[in-house]
């Protein structure tokens, strides 16, 4: 779906008239061009407060990179960023310095305390105004529930509502700020979140807070396909963020089953065709669709290992007008189904080791809307749900949860135009996402090495400025 406004401002034209008015002028997000490209270039400046315990595992990754990687130095309280390693030149911020970055990327695990978080002013102070557009910052810090000291879970804490104002600073230049807490010990875990919060496949995540735990070690990543081998089903694939799934899991190497309604099979079967992908056609509701969907996977593939429930409906009314029926088609298709299929692979132990599930929530499961108490009632219970099964994963499995915001797709377009330009420019980056935006997240959940991401909610939404 196209945004007329985000190309018009972008001629020069429409930018000096945007100026003029005071109107916003989003930049044009990069995303992924093609499957080898590095996940980041041009210059990438990495530090850490002193005690940093991701630090040495930030330089290996970035230092096997096409980025031109430089560490802090010329100030006290970041000389522990010389243990990047010596991939990784240094970069006197005390000094006049004219590089543009790619990426400010600080381990904050070692903050212990509040009068430590002078380190963050330290780092970005000097360096932020010379963030390039669509560039990141990416903030590692350790999870503020496993700090022993109030002190410690405070600086911890406090890393969150930085990260959130840095990303409303900084999203005028298409450019995104996010933070991963990292359990004690779970260094080897950061690789595949550290990868997709610096490339352009993170195009539209902004302001959000990734737990990363320690689990079994990380297999190496295999960057250009890395869901080789995988089988995938997709529900509600015929179409939107659905259609997008299946071709993203697919172009990173999954065989995809991709399910939607009977009635959509044109539809589903052109997208399952051109991925050589398996349609299933299935109401998702029907009381005996957990067992036709158990029995098909059983049949051609043996067992599942990635479990995307993407179909969804809105059945819009204020509540004191809402039909039962609306009511009751909202709950089952965006949550009961979710709870019922799942319990039915499982039990049938057709969801292979380290397979994953990923569901979709909402921004309104969120923050909640007019007219969609059934459907802020679902989305919102696919977090509860997501939370309570991530505590009863075994095998290496992990279940996560995405909520898009405002994504540009039929069921947006479809939008009065009032209510789908403020949905859209009412965010960070003043502009909608795509359904790519979503399929790319949920391709990073899928990843084998994001083995320590598990019970997460992540918001695609540009950091809508509704909701937390
Ligand atoms: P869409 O309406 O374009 O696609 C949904 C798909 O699910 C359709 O192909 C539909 O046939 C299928 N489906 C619905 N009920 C089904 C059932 N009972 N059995 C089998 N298939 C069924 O929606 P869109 O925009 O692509 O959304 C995908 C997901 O993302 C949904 O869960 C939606 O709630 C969620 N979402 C979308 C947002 C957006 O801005 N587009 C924002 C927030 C969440």
């Amino acid at each position: 779906m196209s945004d007329l406004y985000l190309r018009i401002v972008n001629t020069p034209v429409g930018k000096t008239a945007a100026q003029s008015l005071g109107l916003p002028a989003p930049v044009p997000l990069e995303r992924l061009k093609r499957t080898d490209q590095p996940f980041i270039e041009g210059n990438v400046l990495v530090g850490a407060a002193d005690g940093g315990k991701a630090i040495a595992a930030l330089g290996n990754t970035l230092g096997a990179s096409a980025a031109v990687l430089h560490h802090a130095s010329g100030n006290s309280s970041l000389s522990d960023s010389s243990k990047a390693g010596n991939k990784a030149r240094p970069l006197d911020l005390s000094a006049e310095n004219s590089e543009t970055f790619s990426a400010l990327v600080f381990d904050a695990t070692g903050l212990k305390g509040p009068g430590e978080l002078r380190a963050l002013y330290d780092f970005f102070h000097p360096t932020i105004k010379k963030l390039g557009r669509n560039a990141r910052v990416l903030i590692i810090g350790q999870t503020p529930s496993s700090c022993r000291r109030p002190p410690q879970a405070a600086a911890q804490q406090a890393l969150e509502g930085f990260v959130r104002s840095v990303g409303k600073e900084i999203g005028k230049k298409g450019a995104t700020a996010n933070l991963l807490w990292m359990s004690p010990g779970a260094e080897e875990q950061l690789e595949s979140s550290v990868r997709f919060f610096l490339s352009p496949r993170s195009a539209y995540v902004s302001g959000q807070v990734v737990r990363i735990g320690k689990s079994a070690a990380s297999p190496t990543i295999n960057p250009v396909a890395p869901l080789t081998g995988k089988i995938a089903l997709v529900t509600g694939a015929s179409r939107g963020i659905g259609a997008a799934i299946a071709e993203t899991l697919a172009r990173d190497g999954a065989t995809v089953i991709g399910l939607d309604f009977p009635s959509t099979m044109a539809e589903l079967e052109k997208v399952t065709t051109a991925i050589n992908g398996k349609p299933l056609a299935c109401d998702i509701t029907d009381a005996d669709a957990p067992g036709m969907i158990a029995d098909f996977i059983e049949e051609h593939f043996g067992g599942v290992d990635l479990v995307i429930h993407n179909a969804g409906i809105t059945r819009d009314k204020t509540l004191g007008n809402m039909p039962e029926h609306f009511w009751e088609m909202t709950i089952a298709v965006n949550l009961t189904a979710e709870e019922l299929i799942d319990e039915k692979l499982i039990q049938r132990e057709l969801i292979n080791e380290n397979g994953r599930i990923v569901c979709i929530s909402s921004i309104s499961g969120i923050a909640g809307n007019f007219g969609q108490t059934n459907y802020s009632a679902a989305k919102c219970g696919v977090i509860g749900y997501v939370e309570a099964m991530a505590r009863q994963m075994k095998n290496g499995m992990t279940i996560n949860a995405i909520a898009p915001g405002f994504i540009e797709t039929q069921m947006t377009a479809a939008m009065p135009i009032t209510i789908r330009e403020a949905g859209r420019r009412m965010n960070s980056l003043s502009q909608g996402g795509q359904p790519v935006d979503v399929a790319e997240a949920i391709a990073w959940y899928c990843n084998p090495a994001s083995n320590g991401v598990n019970g997460n909610v992540v918001r695609v939404c540009g950091q809508s400025l509704i909701g937390k």
